[in-house]
């Protein structure tokens, strides 16, 4: 029999040529919604109601105020999700020896002009834990350097510069960063503070994720550069809620995840190193083949969850078309509608600065007397509101964190659970 006839038999044609599309135009839904964005939405409520059934499945058993672990994803995003699975499952191997290469350098240009940087300075990862890893132990921190810190940044870093100090003798100089503070000065000086000639390296939460206060980044970096001391900057709550580009930080080291408020699938982060930083990087995954100065050098971690590296560029569509300008002004009113009133209620107490350049999405309380613990329970069984605790260095708070699609009517709610219980 000749081939031809027999690839006919087997069924084989032109239908069966790998089609995976990662052009964010693919969603009708996105396109008609394009321009109804406008910077007037932020208290429409019937406009984000509407915008809530057209663009998010959430469970109607409960308000979730607990969006600070990871985002929802939008209904396009999961819908092109679904698809990249079938695809990736469907043409196997053949795609990914094939079209994969230069789709994931799409995907990468895509989220570096979102961003603001080089596609050279950008690697994607698994999550911010893996990026901000590869920038940690990357440093190459010596005995005897010093790493300044405080108790608020984040568990996983706090124990990478832990375990360090073990492994090589490296001095941990922690801070206390006040809840309410008076200043960006008053921060800057306590970092200053505990700063020496030995200091190499600071770790710096952006956006603080147990209390949402947002810390002055780019003048603590500023105020360190002259003594060329290395800023890594973890951007994971940051990324995507405010509005801003990577280089305004003017930081040469970022860790980001694209799961929290990029709202790509769980499993997605992303690292940024200044091109002519990259050469000051020891990889942490073995890599001996690659340049000094190509960020691939850092990122020879295995295969990634292909269907969702193809999905981030339908989430980046999906924050370009909301607008990162009307999202966090959309965030922050929906903070501030909670925290004004709760914090007149007696024995109520908000722990999150709530000026406009120290918080947005994300914030916290506590109710004097009774334990945080309680106060989670209680609103969940009593009023079906879902938050979490979070520690702080000696005190429990509740973390309240509204997304796109919640409304004011659910924060009445959470109002009356928090005056109850503190009455
Ligand atoms: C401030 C901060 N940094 C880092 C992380 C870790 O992110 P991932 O789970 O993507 O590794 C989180 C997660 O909640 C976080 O809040």
């Amino acid at each position: 029999m000749l081939r031809r006839t027999l690839l006919k038999k087997i069924g084989l044609g032109v239908s069966s040529l790998p089609f995976l599309t990662v052009e964010a135009g693919a969603s009708p839904v996105l396109m008609e919604w394009k321009g109804r964005f406008t910077s007037d939405k932020e208290k429409d409520e019937d406009f984000w109601k509407e915008f809530r059934d057209q663009f998010y499945e959430v469970s109607g058993d409960f308000i979730n105020l607990e969006n600070g672990y990871f985002g929802v994803h939008p209904k396009p995003v999961h819908q092109a999700y679904v698809k990249n699975i079938e695809k990736v499952n469907r043409f196997s191997s053949q795609y990914m020896r094939t079209d994969y290469y230069k789709d994931v350098q799409k995907v990468v240009q895509g989220l570096a002009s979102f961003s603001g940087i080089n596609p050279e300075e950008l690697l994607i990862t698994r999550n911010a834990t893996e990026a901000l890893n590869i920038l940690i132990q990357g440093l190459d921190l010596k005995k005897g350097d010093e790493v300044i810190l405080h108790r608020q940044d984040y568990h996983s870093m706090i124990e990478t510069f832990e375990m360090l100090a073990r492994q090589k003798g490296i001095h941990l100089r922690y801070i206390r960063i006040p809840l309410i503070p008076e200043s960006d000065e008053q921060i800057i000086s306590l970092y200053r503070e505990v700063s020496t000639p030995k200091t190499r390296c600071i770790l710096l939460t952006h956006m603080i994720h147990l209390t949402g206060q947002i810390m002055p980044v780019k003048k603590i970096i500023d105020s360190f550069k002259p003594q060329g001391v290395d800023v890594i900057v973890d951007a994971a709550h940051s990324f995507a809620q405010l509005d801003f580009k990577l280089t305004d930080l003017g930081a040469d080291f970022v860790g980001v995840n694209l799961h929290k408020w990029f709202s790509n699938p769980l499993g997605a982060g992303m690292l940024y190193v200044k091109k002519e930083r990259i050469r000051d990087l020891k990889p942490l995954f073995g890599d001996v083949s690659k340049d000094e100065n190509n960020i691939m050098k850092l990122g020879h971690f295995g295969t990634l969850a292909t269907p969702n590296v193809l999905t981030i560029p339908i989430s980046q569509t999906f924050n370009e078309t909301v607008t990162l300008s009307l999202k966090e002004k959309r965030l922050r009113y929906l903070q501030n509608y909670w925290t004004r009133e709760a914090s007149s209620i007696p024995k109520v107490t908000v722990t999150t600065p709530t000026t406009p350049e120290r918080s947005c999405a994300l914030a916290s309380f506590k109710i004097e007397g009774m334990e945080a613990k309680e106060v989670v329970k209680q609103l969940y069984d009593r009023f079906r509101v879902f938050t979490v605790i979070r520690q702080l260095e000696d005190e429990q708070v509740v973390r309240v964190t509204p997304n796109l699609y919640n409304h004011t009517g659910e924060l009445e709610v959470l109002l009356e659970g928090i005056e109850k219980l503190a009455g």
